[in-house]
């Protein structure tokens, strides 16, 4: 595996719409297990900026690589946010501002010090940014097939185009964390320990700690639940052990499991 970040660079780019007809959903609206999941992405994709500010406030900053691919990430999962925002918007639901700001408001007052710890952990070793490069792994191949089992639950052909898209850039970024986490575990046990007992100790699913708990399980249970999302769930298992040090943590499978 690997990745060029002069390549994402050229790559990236706003999420194409312009050709999708949001009103095909007025004409075929979404069921509403399909809306719940798709109101939670929204704010989990537009929550993108935040993350960023945890990240940045570490050593994770110094290095350019990262730096260069956090802007063109950033931007990206931006307009997933606006994009699934206007999906809803087409059903006459709240989305984009009027929603984030609300959803801002209800943070719990560890998302105030979470900066804090990050910072300060960072101080203490230069190993916290294999941490965060494994936990973007995870939470990414997690989104992406999330997108993929609501596209196939939903088969409603204009939100399986729009995923589609926003899965195909999910897949660079997923290659960008997954090669920043594979090299940076494999030139460090102490990085390998590190990272394997912060993921058992705080990893939860994406969304934890941003989205209401019973809008996660909803989630999890939805698109992760039967013996289909158990099959993805162990999927993304068995790559989180390839990457060195990390084999036997079974984080997806014991979340589905729960
Ligand atoms: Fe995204
Ligand atoms: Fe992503």
């Amino acid at each position: 595996m690997s990745f060029d970040t002069a390549t994402l660079a050229n790559l990236s780019t706003r999420l194409q719409v312009e050709d999708i007809d949001f009103d095909a959903f007025r004409a075929r609206p979404l069921p509403p297990d399909v809306l719940r999941c798709l109101r939670s992405m929204h704010d989990v994709e537009s929550h993108t900026v935040c993350y960023l500010r945890d990240v940045l406030v570490t050593r994770a900053h110094r290095d350019p690589e990262i730096t260069s691919f956090l802007t063109m990430w950033n931007y990206e999962e931006f307009w997933h946010g606006d994009a699934i925002g206007r999906v809803l918007a087409a059903h006459d639901e709240t989305a984009g501002p009027a929603r984030i700001g609300a959803l801002r408001q209800r943070l719990p007052r560890s998302d105030r010090w979470r900066p804090v710890g990050f910072q300060l952990a960072s101080a203490l070793t230069p190993h916290l940014t294999a941490v965060h490069m494994t936990w973007g792994a995870v939470n990414e191949w997690t989104t992406q097939a999330a997108y993929a089992r609501l596209a196939r639950l939903a088969d409603h052909p204009t939100l399986s185009v729009l995923l589609r898209r926003i899965m195909r850039q999910e897949g660079r970024h997923i290659d960008f964390y997954a090669t920043q986490a594979s090299g940076r575990l494999a030139g460090s046990r102490t990085a390998q320990r590190m990272t394997r007992w912060a993921l058992r100790r705080f990893w939860a699913p994406v969304g934890s700690g941003v989205v209401p708990g019973e809008e996660v399980d909803f989630l999890r249970n939805y698109l992760f639940g039967g013996a289909d999302g158990q099959n993805v769930a162990e999927r993304i298992d068995r790559r989180v052990d390839r990457l060195p040090g990390l084999d036997g943590l079974h984080l997806l499978s014991d979340a589905v499991a729960a």
